[in-house]
């Protein structure tokens, strides 16, 4: 890192600064992802699949990283391509599933024409981009009208399980980061999480980027929200 100091606990770093995090973490990341979750991520990607795919369908995955969601999209019936910038994630997201289309690129640029897919989904992505509003633009672009988009992001819960997520995301991840290579990430988390706008502020970015009929679940107590709309 050439001696520059990150700060990672603002929770917002630059573009090369989160691929070269998630380049550095990619061989632990779908370990992290079942142990900070107790395994539940994986339901919740089956969930948001199934809810904007639809068999047939030409589905876009954007931060596909270790390929998770684009593969439950594949489940699904989609015929799924699946890009990130990073190239570490994108080789595990090859191995797991040769098949599917994997892209390497950038989600604030990416390289599809307008109206290219029927359905798009990022699982985990959105929070970490430079530009959400940009973000969304583009999605909504490359989207047929019509087209459904499903995003699916850890938020803040409000209620009974606030100060339980609050020690978990805020202590205990972090430590389990210190652990592993490529840790600092897991101090990242935590913060961009906090810095994140919350489920109605995040439905309300969507409509104004191009969707109609924004819905959003929590699911865990609220700790992840999936919102789901259509291009209009
Ligand atoms: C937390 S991981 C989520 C991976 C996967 N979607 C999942 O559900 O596990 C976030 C991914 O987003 C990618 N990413 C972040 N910003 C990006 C951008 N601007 N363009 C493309 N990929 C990006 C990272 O490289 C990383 O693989």
């Amino acid at each position: 890192m050439g001696g520059v100091s990150i700060n990672y606990e603002s929770g917002r770093l630059a573009p090369d600064t989160v691929r070269r995090m998630f380049d550095r973490i990619a061989p632990v990341y779908d370990a992290m992802n079942r142990t900070m979750t107790a395994g539940l991520d994986r339901r919740w990607r089956r969930l948001t699949a199934e809810a904007v795919v639809r068999p047939g369908d030409a589905v876009l995955d954007a931060c596909c990283g270790t390929g998770d969601l684009a593969i439950a999209g594949a489940e699904a019936g989609g015929r799924v391509t699946g890009l990130d910038f990073s190239e570490p994630m994108l080789e595990r997201a090859r191995r797991k599933a040769p098949a599917l289309e994997w892209v390497r690129g950038d989600l604030l640029e990416l390289p599809f024409a307008d109206a290219s897919f029927d359905a798009a989904t990022v699982g985990f992505g959105v929070r970490n981009v430079d530009d959400l509003e940009r973000a969304l633009v583009e999605l909504r672009r490359v989207l047929r009208a019509g087209g459904r988009l499903g995003i699916l992001e850890i938020t803040q819960p409000r209620g009974a399980l606030a100060p339980f997520y609050r020690f978990w995301f805020d202590r205990v991840v972090p430590l389990l980061g210190k652990l592993l290579p490529g840790g600092s990430a897991y101090t990242y988390l935590p913060a961009s999480v906090r810095r994140f706008p919350g489920p109605e502020e995040l439905a309300g970015l969507i409509e104004a980027a191009g969707f109609r009929d924004v819905r959003f679940r929590l699911f865990a107590g609220g700790i992840v929200a999936l919102h789901t709309a259509e291009a209009v």
